[in-house]
């Protein structure tokens, strides 16, 4: 079978994989290879295991690979076939260097860049689809085109919005489609190829064009601007703890109106995921380079209170069980960083487990999707730490039960049996303010939610 267009996507993860099987169910006419350095995760994409838990993905890849969707480890063969090429290759905080803890790392990107000039044979479109720095697009040209041999690269962004837990959902019905190009003849004629393989299911308003920087910088403000609202909810959530308020009731009274709009709105144990903290320090990074110091403080800050809230999840804990956690026995309900994912990239719930096993406490972690990466992320830290599946079993002569990912399955659990399986005094920290929290009470246990009264059967502190 012959096909109108060819699509290599270098970097099979968590946006490359569901991105791309998304352009093959939609665009029977591309054939779309995906393509990674990681021999296992091709091998997991081309199982009936993915290497990625995201509801309704199985389905879109059953549909379409071996058809259109390839899967494959072959990197230069892929560069050397195909004509449009997307990078989604992964770029975390630099941990080393002048930048370290602050920085994108682009040696990734970078020698992606190196691998399409060294095997290209013919020219091509090349799309960043990894978040970067406002102004890569301009280094990726430069080792692009510093040749001299009739291959010539455009350089388009084309920033991916998805969220995980609701990616196929986000990707089938985008709130936009955005593409930053350079506006010279090529730029705007690669830029309408893209716009022509969006469009075969986006509605037309919904892809956006822009200048090449106008899109980079638009996909770290973005997450820049969702992480705020989270970090802005979650600073009041500690001034009603104080002030008997209930951040409930005040997030649902500010959301309301209509400048500003209900959603992200939810207090919670702060903001976990492998994007917003990296992105938000690189725009800080960004800044603080340009000499923009005030508004580098004012983005760090988002940053700061999200880890204040982690603490402070802590302090609460110690606090209403008598200052002490040693040899306590906490059950963790939830270890991805957020629902339907089995994700656990700087979830919030590591950094609880971690301050737990300080303060010398059991713990007991539950999951439905994310054991496997949370065994990897606590290996080799001391303390006494179990990982059991069933939450009920989970929770069985527990102290406590630390709620830390909002999974539906919590909602509707048989609370006085958990109840009596566990030690008493019995108390629930509820991370996500998800439960009932009435019913949890009469039940019988020290309820405590995050921007709420505390519901307590102690005397004094009703
Ligand atoms: P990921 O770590 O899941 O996947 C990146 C993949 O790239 C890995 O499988 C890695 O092996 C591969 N890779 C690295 N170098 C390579 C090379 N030289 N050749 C071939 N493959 C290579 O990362 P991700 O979560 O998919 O994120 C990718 C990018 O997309 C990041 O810049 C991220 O900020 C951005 N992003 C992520 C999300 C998300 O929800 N995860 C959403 C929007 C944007
Ligand atoms: C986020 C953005 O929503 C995507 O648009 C973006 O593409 C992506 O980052 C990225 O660049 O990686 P994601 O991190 O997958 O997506 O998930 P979100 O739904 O944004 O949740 C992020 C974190 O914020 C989670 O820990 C979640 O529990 C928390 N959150 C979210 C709250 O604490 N309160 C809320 O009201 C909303």
């Amino acid at each position: 079978m012959t096909f109108e267009k060819t699509i290599l996507c270098i970097g099979a993860g968590y946006v490359g994989g569901p991105t791309m099987a998304m352009i093959a169910a939609q665009c029977p006419h591309c054939r779309v290879t995906v393509v990674d350095i990681n021999p296992e995760r091709i091998g997991a994409w081309n199982s009936d295991n993915l290497p990625i838990y995201e509801p309704g993905l199985d389905e879109l890849v059953r549909a379409t690979r071996g058809m259109n969707l390839f899967f494959s480890t072959e990197i230069e063969r892929g560069i050397r076939e195909n004509d449009i090429i997307f990078v989604s290759v992964n770029t975390p905080t630099k941990s080393f260097g002048l930048g370290a803890g602050m920085a994108a790392d682009l040696q990734y990107w970078e020698k992606t860049a190196r691998q399409i000039l060294e095997f290209s044979e013919s020219s091509k479109i090349v799309i960043e689809k990894s978040t970067l720095p406002v102004k890569t697009a301009l280094a990726m040209e430069r080792i692009l085109n510093c040749r001299e041999n009739g291959i010539h690269f455009d350089v388009l962004s084309n920033p991916e919005f998805l969220a995980e837990g609701t990616a196929v959902r986000d990707l089938e019905h985008p709130d936009r489609i955005l593409i930053g190009s350079r506006e010279t003849d090529n730029g705007l004629k690669a830029r309408q190829t893209l716009v022509d393989i969006y469009a075969s299911w986006v509605p037309k308003e919904r892809i956006l064009t822009s200048n090449i920087w106008s899109s980079e910088l638009s996909k770290l403000v973005s997450n820049a601007f969702l992480a705020q609202r989270i970090s802005s909810i979650n600073a009041i959530s500690a001034l009603c703890e104080k002030a008997e308020a209930d951040v409930a009731e005040v997030s649902r009274a500010v959301g309301m109106d209509s400048r500003i709009g209900p959603k992200f709105l939810n207090a919670s144990i702060g903001f976990g995921g492998s994007c917003f903290r990296k992105d938000i320090l690189n725009l800080v990074y960004l800044c603080r380079n340009y000499g923009l110091d005030a508004v580098a403080d004012y983005w760090e800050s988002v940053v700061k209170i999200n880890d204040y809230q982690q603490e402070r999840f802590i302090r609460n804990m110690l606090g209403a069980m008598f200052n002490t956690l040693a040899g306590k026995r906490i059950c963790l309900w939830g270890f991805a960083f957020k629902a339907n994912t089995g994700d656990t990239r700087e979830s919030p719930a590591i950094f609880i487990a971690r301050r737990l096993l300080e303060e010398q406490a059991e713990i007991v972690v539950s999951d439905p999707k994310a054991l496997k990466n949370a065994r990897t992320d606590l290996a080799g830290i001391e303390g006494q730490i179990r990982y059991v599946e069933d939450p009920l079993l989970a929770a069985e002569g527990c102290h406590a039960i630390a709620l830390l990912t909002e999974w539906d399955l919590y909602r509707t659990l048989d609370f006085p049996k958990i109840f009596d399986s566990m030690a008493k005094p019995a108390f629930i920290f509820d991370g996500r303010n998800i439960l009932d929290h009435h019913r949890c009470f009469d039940i019988g246990f020290n309820v405590y939610p995050v921007g709420k009264p505390p519901l307590t059967h102690f005397l004094e502190e009703r």
